[in-house]
């Protein structure tokens, strides 16, 4: 099986990508997971593709018993233990791995996956989410719409994305609303926040339906 694109892409390379003033990702990422910390207080956070632990600083490490990161890229996770062991310490449990159905979790109150459906697909994620319904509280997914930017945003950087391409796929967040209804979760909420380049993310929260 070939490697995982996201393997063979540099932290700074990725991080000076997202936070290009055109793109905005970064930042916009980072306010919509302290919203998502903010709505849905818990005590144990799971977050799917947590990168560098982009979202982190958001989180009160006095009101939490567990973070748990997941993400394919071994460099990001190391990058997210070097900026945040200080502050959660072996509360932090970080675990390189490719998310998909096979994956067993933790049990997790919050379950933030934010631009990461979009690289291993919808009907992956549901199967996952289904996979380990009774460790999961509620789910919270940022998606993005790129209208006419592509997968890839234009920077001085983009090349280093190209092989993304083969990977994403667009997310539509009424099919990923389905497909989660379909496995027993419910959309709960919905809130659009554009970004500079004309992209827009999407974040939908879910619940249980029983
Ligand atoms: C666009 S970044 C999102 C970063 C982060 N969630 C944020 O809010 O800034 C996507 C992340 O998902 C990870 N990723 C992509 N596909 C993955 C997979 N199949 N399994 C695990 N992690 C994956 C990448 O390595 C990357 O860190």
């Amino acid at each position: 099986m070939p490697t995982n694109p996201w393997r063979g892409i540099g932290l700074d390379v990725y991080e000076s990508h997202m936070s290009d003033p055109d793109v905005g990702q970064l930042a916009a990422l980072l306010g919509i997971t302290a919203a998502q910390l903010r709505d849905h207080p818990s005590r144990r956070v799971g977050i799917r593709g947590i990168a560098a632990g982009n979202g982190l600083d958001a989180l009160d490490e006095t009101e939490v018993d567990s973070v748990s990161g997941y993400d394919i890229n071994a460099d990001y996770l190391e990058a997210c233990r070097s900026r945040y062991e200080a502050r959660f310490g072996d509360r932090m449990h970080l675990i390189e791995c490719s998310i998909d159905r096979s994956l067993a979790i933790t049990p997790t109150d919050l379950l933030i996956a934010n631009l990461l459906i979009e690289y291993i697909g919808i009907d992956e994620f549901a199967a996952f989410v289904a996979a380990n319904t009774t460790a999961i509280g509620v789910p919270s997914c940022v998606t993005q719409r790129n209208g006419e930017v592509g997968v890839v945003s234009k920077t001085k950087y983009s090349s280093a994305f190209v092989g993304l391409e083969s990977i994403a796929s667009e997310v539509d967040p009424d099919a990923l609303a389905a497909a989660l209804s379909a496995v027993g979760w419910f959309e709960v909420s919905r809130s659009e926040h554009p970004l500079p380049n004309g992209k827009v993310l999407t974040r939908q929260d879910f619940a249980a339906t029983s």
